[in-house]
């Protein structure tokens, strides 16, 4: 970006695919970290006299308009935090982006709405992507790549589009390469790596790949009892993937063999049902060893005993890497795992890097300091991928 802008950017329109997919209460935005994650480029090309038109998706819709859906929340917080007028059109690619495009002031700001409104963002289809990615290059002049958290999806905006404009990477992508280079290239060790989230299923090519890397892997969240039940525990109606135990059951004989400490829970809060996430009403989980969770009872967080083991797993490491909560921490009663883990990285001199929307997000609501943490990544499967190594199209596409 900084060759784009050393080369001129007045009076271009230049469109910054961004990742504003934040998390929403209804028309409220729980988290705004990703909105502030783009605003140094944003800022950066208005105060330069570009025509910022910002893109992006929001969840998943399924390639229509869906109220639910619109980035119009995102639009007005992002005007906020520039403390400027931000445009914003009620298409993609229609009359209202063309109008609100064609009515750019230099230095000023507009957003599109929800790229996944358009089938031809998300579709597997060369041709479909590649007649959207023209739609979209009759926006703008220049194209800037800064939605680090959608690099690892083949998308039109992100994949398809930058090969037909000028392009660059924006600072956040810059940011977060550099950063997640750290972890791949001269780790300094001890290297923890911490996670949690709903699905095993997510990580199993991370797993794969750390197992060649990092010291420890301490496991938490929904995961975990796959993990318990390849160890032969029985899990009551926890999360399952009965289908990945044969692969979990592999790994944690490739951790022993390579002498890679794989940490599991030691004990865990269960209940009978999945708490109130909109009432928050109190839930009062029990306290249960991790190899007797009854039949009738879910695990929904990491017990006390297990908070404090993985705090000292990693009060010695130099590098952290952590993707994914360690429980339900949307509800307060099942916070606490989460929090110990966050307050463990805050306590460590580590290196420590925070991946992943959820375990990002969880860090910010649960009231910690973001600067206490070597870097929250803007990135989940973005991340991930990265560390897994593989190629990832919406930096393959910015590299020329
Ligand atoms: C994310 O939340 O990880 C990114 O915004 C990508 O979203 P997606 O998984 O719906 O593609």
């Amino acid at each position: 970006i900084d060759q784009l802008l050393a080369e001129g950017v007045a009076g271009k329109r230049v469109f910054v695919r961004a990742d504003l997919n934040v998390p929403l209460d209804g028309a409220r935005i729980t988290d705004d970290g990703r909105i502030r994650a783009v605003l140094p480029t944003v800022t950066k090309l208005a105060e330069a006299g570009a025509r910022v038109v910002v893109a992006s998706h929001l969840g998943r819709p399924k390639g229509a308009p869906d109220p639910a859906f619109s980035l119009a929340p995102a639009a007005a917080r992002l005007g906020e935090l520039l403390g400027a007028d931000v445009a914003f059109a009620t298409d993609t690619v229609g009359e209202s982006a063309k109008a609100v495009v064609a009515g750019l002031a230099d230095g000023h700001v507009a957003v599109i709405e929800n790229l996944r409104f358009n089938p031809g963002e998300t579709s597997k289809d060369d041709a479909e992507r590649g007649a959207f990615a023209d739609q979209l290059a009759g926006l703008a002049d220049l194209y800037v790549g800064d939605g680090f958290g959608a690099v690892h999806r083949k998308h039109a905006s992100v994949y398809d589009l930058p090969a037909r404009l000028p392009h660059a990477a924006g600072y956040l992508i810059a940011t977060e390469v550099a950063v997640l280079k750290k972890l791949t290239e001269d780790v300094k060790r001890p290297y923890v790596v911490v996670l949690g989230g709903a699905k095993v299923s997510d990580k199993l090519g991370v797993i794969d790949h750390l197992l060649e890397k990092a010291d420890r892997i301490l496991i938490g969240g929904g995961m975990a009892y796959t993990f318990l039940k390849a160890q032969g525990y029985e899990v009551g109606i926890s999360l399952l993937q009965e289908d990945q135990i044969p692969t979990v059951r592999e790994y944690l004989e490739r951790a022993k063999a390579k002498g890679v400490e794989f940490v599991l829970p030691l004990d865990v809060l269960v209940s009978p049902e999945f708490p109130d996430l909109k009432t928050k009403a109190p839930a009062n989980p029990s306290v249960v060893a991790a190899d007797a969770i009854p039949a009738d009872q879910e695990g929904l967080d990491i017990g006390p005993e297990t908070r404090k083991l993985y705090a000292s797993k990693l009060a010695d490491a130099a590098t952290v890497f952590w993707n994914g909560p360690m429980g339900v921490f949307e509800h307060p009663d099942y916070a606490e795992g989460t929090r110990a883990v966050a307050q463990a990285l805050v306590d460590s001199p580590a290196f420590s890097v925070v991946g992943g929307g959820d375990s990002a997000a969880a860090v910010r609501i649960l009231g910690f300091d973001e600067k206490a943490f070597g870097h929250i990544s803007t990135g989940g499967g973005a991340s991930l991928e990265y560390l897994e190594g593989k190629t990832l199209p919406g930096l393959a596409a910015l590299e020329d």
